[in-house]
């Protein structure tokens, strides 16, 4: 349970709020490459922390970011055209260049305006299919932060987008919540499935949501073992968790009795949480990143990222998340579409085979945060211990405001490179060793040497 206070210092992230402030001192995901994919295509018309921005690819390829709203009167850009180098706005056919200088002025033949003023413009950078960028004071521009799959070949691996009307930390905490994945996400919970919820390595109770197998295993569907194994289905696991440089990491420890030799054993799946938005889930087939990007208080944009060994397949993953269904969402429009109205599209009459009536993890995350209304009101919650992680993911991120707020930086500004931090499936260990020793990276990634300069 939180005051109302923190809750608000929490979830507003506009630009005269601490969190808004402490989220603008990062780079930040703006869109998905495809949405502005084309030179001279359709302008991208978002928002970000609640900034109006348009988002374009100009003739030569050129990314630009700019405030929505023209300079002159303010006319949406993203109604403009977009030709020969630059965005033209519709009414009176102003023409920016990505950097939002004014090159043309048609119902103003001096040069006095182009010369004096430009449209609000922000830096950008495209890497690893999104593009990210940077709307804080340009005097405190920090480093753009590396991630793993940069490098990569762009075949092996997926970006999605979902915009999910929500505010950005219930969907948040979902991600640090380990205890729903084996319930809201699994058919384990009426007992009289439990038995026979397996049949060659995936569930046989949901259409293959894509749970069961082993590591790289996708089955003869092409779903099973993507995502995790059934170590996952024991409900309440033990946590462990360790602050980082970069917010915190948390290991669910699940009992696996013996092992080979003999000594008492667990399964470790270990999710680290890099602020101010960012994860990575546990799951067998890739590093599987997401982001959680307030686009407003009451919508955010989810950026998932599946970056596997090989060659990825989109259709195979969207299917698998549960996102195939073109009511709910589609890749190219990115919107989370669901409504009461038809009770967020959930299948009753599934629901004898199907513990949640929904089509797979992302829909049933998405329409759980829309379910609780947009933003929680978490000064009303009955917490308990498997809740930890949710606790820390709300202390570290007011730790990190209140450093902000101080004049310092906030958690994890300092990191230029994630490449070593990682998510670990389940994997076996005695209880005698300590899980952290599985990916020193996410220990050691930020931390100061000593030796070095403090930062
Ligand atoms: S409002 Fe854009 S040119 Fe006038
Ligand atoms: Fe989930």
């Amino acid at each position: 349970m939180l005051t109302a206070e923190e809750n608000e210092t929490l979830t507003r992230t506009g630009p005269d709020t601490p969190m808004g402030r402490m989220m603008r001192r990062f780079w930040l995901p703006v869109a998905s490459a495809h949405q502005v994919a084309a030179p001279d295509g359709a302008p991208l018309r978002t928002q970000l922390l609640g900034e109006h921005l348009v988002v374009f690819r100009d003739t030569d390829g050129n990314l630009g970011v700019l405030d929505e709203f023209c300079v002159h009167r303010r006319a949406s850009l993203a109604l403009g055209r977009n030709e020969e180098g630059g965005l033209r706005c519709l009414l009176h056919g102003w023409k920016f260049t990505c950097d939002g200088t004014i090159v043309e002025t048609p119902n103003h033949k001096s040069a006095n305006v182009r010369e004096k003023i430009k449209q609000p413009s922000y830096p950008v950078i495209e890497a690893g299919g999104m593009i990210w960028t940077y709307i804080g004071d340009p005097a405190q521009q920090p480093p753009f932060q590396k991630y793993g799959w940069f490098d990569a070949p762009s075949e092996n691996y997926v970006v999605l987008r979902i915009n999910n009307p929500a505010n950005y930390l219930q969907l948040y905490e979902g991600g640090v919540d380990s205890a729903h994945v084996g319930i809201l996400h699994m058919n384990m919970m009426n007992p009289g499935w439990k038995d026979s919820a397996f049949v060659d390595g995936k569930t046989n109770q949901d259409g293959g949501k894509g749970w069961g197998g082993e590591a790289g295993d996708y089955g003869e569907d092409g779903k099973a073992g993507m995502y995790m194994s059934s170590t996952v289905f024991e409900e309440t696991p033990d946590l462990g968790i360790e602050d980082t440089a970069y917010g915190f990491q948390y290991a669910a420890l699940r009992d696996t009795g013996q092992d080979e030799n003999g000594d008492p054993a667990w399964s470790v799946r270990i999710t680290p949480v890099m602020f101010p938005a960012g994860r990575i889930i546990p799951a067998n087939a890739f590093q599987f990143y997401v982001f959680e990007i307030p686009m407003t208080d009451e919508m955010t944009a989810t950026y998932l990222v599946f970056h596997g060994s090989g060659p990825q397949d989109r259709d195979v993953i969207i299917d698998t998340m549960g996102l195939a269904d073109l009511r709910f969402w589609t890749y190219e429009g990115c919107d989370f579409q669901a409504s009461w109205n038809d009770r967020l599209g959930q299948d009753r009459d599934s629901m004898d085979r199907n513990w949640s009536g929904f089509a797979g993890i992302e829909q049933e995350d998405s329409v759980i945060a829309m379910s609780m209304t947009p933003i929680v009101d978490r000064t009303k919650e009955y917490l308990v211990p498997s809740d930890e992680a949710v606790i820390r993911l709300r202390r570290r991120l007011l730790d990190s405001v209140a450093l902000n707020e101080a004049g310092g930086n906030p958690l994890g500004l300092t990191v230029e490179d994630y490449s070593n931090v990682v998510a670990v499936p389940d994997t076996v260990i005695p209880k005698s060793a300590d899980w952290t020793d599985l990916a020193r990276g996410n220990s050691e990634t930020g931390r100061t040497v000593r030796g070095e300069a403090a930062e």
